[in-house]
């Protein structure tokens, strides 16, 4: 029986953790919120030792300096690029937790309740742990990004997922240990299965899933435990994870199962290969684009994935203020799934002081970009490609886009003519009122700003 003082202790920590989700759900306060969320976890972690009739204590603790050493190391040293990785990674471990916790409780259990709750948790906990392990695998393009097809591969999927499901019904019945663990085996199968035909675009919307998973089965994990606080901050995992994958696909215009199983229809979002043919594209140099933007009223910037690899934001902070000095408006246009991670654009130019009043959503952008005389891309390709709205077989058909068309001009900064995360052409690149200024955009907008004070 948990103590009266250590309930209370374990309601704070939930506060802890409720209030940290409301501040992260702003860049002002989302340090702050985070902070408050280690508090809570602290809190719980202290808590649990002081009342938990605790053997193996030197076993434990040598746990837990095997866990928070690496997870330290690695997370202080991981690029913000690469940010979505390690969430998969941190995900599938906390999957794998919950698993081995279910797998252990078994033995003891024969409440077919609990036991029921120690199936979910060991076949959703494995599910998560090698789901994770796969979009950690294709992100950092260990395997390929693009969807892996095999024939028969949506059968052999539903098949194991009704073998886990029939197995997790005779682990309630037996209380068979070696049930369970075949069960494990099978959820580590169906997590494969499920992730390997999810390709491009759409792999980071599956981690944020497979979160929601996680949080699900260490929720059963706390009831498995009559741990009331894990119950609580799995179930807040759960929701937020869910509300997260749903905030995404909509930003992306496509419904969860389209993800899921959209490659099984031909639906991939890593389509088309490669760079685009030979094409005629305009190319400038920074003193033609400097004409460009020293002389216009307004220019809208609109951030993406490359600014973030060429860690740019301070630059382009530059260049707008430098715009702003001559008497040019200027202003962020800020896509939901710029980048890699939700939010990923804010983190960025929050890093570099821009003021939040420049950065414009969707639905306030795109009015401006109609008026704006140019709209500067800087490393972004699919969040403005106009397939999205002109062409229905496309892959990101239906997904809202920044409507940098609009613009009288447009001049994107890339590197070549490699297409974006999604794998497709973008007709924008070849339109005459585009310019592009080929090179890493921190060298870009570099020149740029010598050539507008050259002005
Ligand atoms: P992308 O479409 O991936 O395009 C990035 C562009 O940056 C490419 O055109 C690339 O061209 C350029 N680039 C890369 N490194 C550069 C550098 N050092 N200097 C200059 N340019 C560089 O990016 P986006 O428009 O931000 O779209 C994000 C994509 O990720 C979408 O498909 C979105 O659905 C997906 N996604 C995002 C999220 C979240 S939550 N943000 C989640 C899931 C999926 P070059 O190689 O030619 O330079």
């Amino acid at each position: 029986m948990i103590p009266a003082w250590a309930q209370a202790a374990y309601l704070v920590a939930a506060i802890c953790f409720i209030l940290a989700l409301k501040g992260l759900s702003s860049p002002r306060t989302a340090r702050g919120g985070n902070l408050l969320g280690v508090a809570g976890a602290l809190l719980a972690v202290v808590v649990t030792f002081l009342v938990a009739d605790v053997a193996n204590l030197g076993w434990i603790i040598a746990a837990v300096v095997v866990g928070a050493v690496p997870g330290v190391v690695i997370a202080r040293r991981v690029v913000m690029t690469a940010m979505p990785q390690l969430v998969a990674l941190f995900n599938g471990v906390g999957g794998a937790a919950a698993a081995l916790v279910g797998l252990l409780e078994v033995a003891g259990t024969n409440v077919r309740g609990d036991l029921a709750a120690i199936a979910f948790t060991i076949l959703v906990g494995a599910v998560s742990f090698s789901g994770s392990a796969v979009t950690f695998a294709k992100l950092q393009e260990i395997i390929t990004t693009r969807p892996v097809l095999f024939p028969g591969g949506q059968y052999a999927a539903a098949v194991v997922l009704t073998a886990g499901v029939v197995l997790a019904g005779a682990v309630v019945f037996s209380g068979s240990s070696a049930l369970a663990a075949t069960l494990a085996g099978v959820g580590l199968v169906f997590g494969v299965l499920l992730v390997l035909p999810v390709g491009g675009a759409d792999v980071p919307v599956v981690i944020s899933l497979l979160n929601a998973f996680t949080g699900l089965a260490v929720a059963a994990g706390g009831y498995v435990l009559d741990n009331t606080l894990l119950l609580v901050a799995g179930t807040l995992v759960g929701a937020s994870g869910t509300i997260l994958t749903r905030l995404m696909a909509q930003a992306m215009g496509r419904s969860v199962p389209a993800i899921l199983f959209g490659a099984f229809r031909a639906g991939s979002t890593a389509g088309a290969a490669g760079a685009a043919g030979t094409r005629p594209v305009r190319s400038a140099g920074p003193e033609d684009v400097a004409i460009l933007l020293g002389y216009a009223h307004k220019v809208v910037i609109v951030p993406g994935y490359g600014l973030a690899v060429a860690q740019a934001q301070h630059t382009v902070h530059e260049l707008a203020e430098v715009l702003q000095e001559r008497g040019v408006a200027v202003s962020y246009a800020i896509h939901p799934v710029a980048g890699r991670m939700p939010g990923h654009m804010n983190v960025l130019l929050a890093e570099a002081n821009v003021p939040y009043e420049q950065l414009h959503e969707m639905e306030v952008a795109n009015p401006e970009l109609r008026a704006a005389d140019v709209a500067l891309v800087v490393g972004a390709n699919d969040v403005v490609n106009p397939a999205a709205r002109t062409s229905p077989g496309s892959p990101i058909y239906g997904m809202p886009i920044l409507d940098v068309d609009q613009a009288k001009a447009v001049v994107f900064l890339k590197r070549s003519m490699r297409p974006g995360f999604a794998g497709i052409e973008n007709e924008l690149l070849h339109d005459p009122r585009t310019t592009l200024l080929f090179g890493d955009a921190k060298e870009s907008l570099m020149k740029l700003i010598a050539a507008v004070k050259n002005l």
